[in-house]
């Protein structure tokens, strides 16, 4: 795919800022200039498609308190358990994750107060007026990077993630708009079902993840980031989204960057490349700086754009870069 000026992607929105996949956040990050917002999707029981991280409600929202005992065996509560009009009546907070026992605490503790819980889950359709609402009251176009989640669990239950949401970018006239959207996914068999089958027309995005994090796809990650495994994604994937920690490995005896090969294996085969996550609260070890990690990435290994956190600071690292300053 051709290359031109790296994208800043708001990760979740301008999730360092406000709550993941809240419009406030998607709205904040518009307004910080990123040029594409990320939505992960997943589906209610009456198969509407939601933007929502995890395939389970309790890590942002109240289901635990408002829909007590409607949880799995497993203690998860399941966004597919649940109605669109049940998941309208959820009020979102930020990330916490489990302490131990029944304690929580912030993912984030420097982030948005996580008692604060103003904010709603969308529908992928309402993200997508509240960006062309914005792309034209703030005549600044910027477009939509839509994950499929957790497909096959969706499958196993006998939902169809990836028609859905097709249809929803139907609906809005947009899928067939390559500068306007990307498509991601974990799963290699289902990049492969849009391209062959469906004949997708929007850009497709490998997202290679690691093997011990027990991903819902069958591929082999470690296979994905080797040579013929970059051969193989060329075939079907005009990009890849890496782990950053996969590509800046840490720091030698003397302190500078450890790095792989994966950037230029990938942009050699013409793949675009988009790692994740920068966070500025959250930097990898041997990294002093936020905008160190952003130097190292846009500079020295010239990625195609990034996912962020925080896309004020990369808009703002792109031009200063830009202006010289
Ligand atoms: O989609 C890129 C990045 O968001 C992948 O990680 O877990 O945040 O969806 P995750
Ligand atoms: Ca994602």
């Amino acid at each position: 795919m051709a290359r031109r000026k790296p994208i800043v992607i708001a990760h979740r929105g301008a999730s360092g800022y406000l709550p993941e996949h809240t419009l406030a956040a998607k709205a904040l990050a518009h307004g910080m200039g990123a040029d594409f917002l990320e939505q992960d999707v997943v589906l209610t029981k009456d198969e509407v498609p939601i933007v929502l991280h995890d395939f389970y409600l309790e890590g942002t929202t109240n289901v635990a308190r408002k829909f007590t005992g409607r949880q799995r065996e497993d203690g998860h509560f399941y966004a597919m358990d649940f109605t669109l009009a049940e998941i309208r009546t959820l009020a979102v907070h930020e990330r916490r994750v489990k302490a131990g026992g029944n304690e929580f605490h912030p993912a984030y503790p420097d982030r948005f107060p996580v008692d604060i819980a103003l904010f709603r889950i969308p529908t992928l359709a309402e993200e997508i007026e509240l960006i062309e609402g914005l792309n034209k009251s703030r005549g600044r176009e910027a477009g939509l990077y839509i994950e499929f989640k957790s497909v096959y669990r969706h499958r196993a239950q006998g939902l169809d993630l990836v028609g859905a949401v097709m249809n929803v970018l139907d609906r809005y006239d947009l899928a067939d708009k390559p500068e306007r959207v990307f498509l991601q996914c974990f799963d290699d068999a289902t990049l492969k079902h849009l391209k062959h089958e469906r004949k997708c027309k929007l850009p497709l995005v490998q997202l290679i993840g690691d093997n011990a994090w027990g991903e819902d796809s069958e591929v082999d990650y470690s296979f994905l980031r080797s040579g013929e495994g970059l051969d193989y994604i060329a075939t079907y994937a005009d990009g890849i989204g890496p782990w950053l920690s996969h590509i800046y490995l840490g720091t030698d005896s003397e302190g500078n960057p450890v790095l792989d090969d994966l950037v230029n294996g990938a942009q050699g085969r013409g793949l675009l490349v988009h790692p994740y996550t920068f966070r500025r609260d959250a930097l990898p070890p041997g990294m002093d700086s936020f905008e160190q990690l952003l130097a190292l990435f846009f500079d020295t290994l010239a990625v195609d754009g990034l996912f962020t956190d925080f896309p004020d600071l990369a808009v703002e690292y792109l031009q200063s870069r830009s202006t010289g300053e």
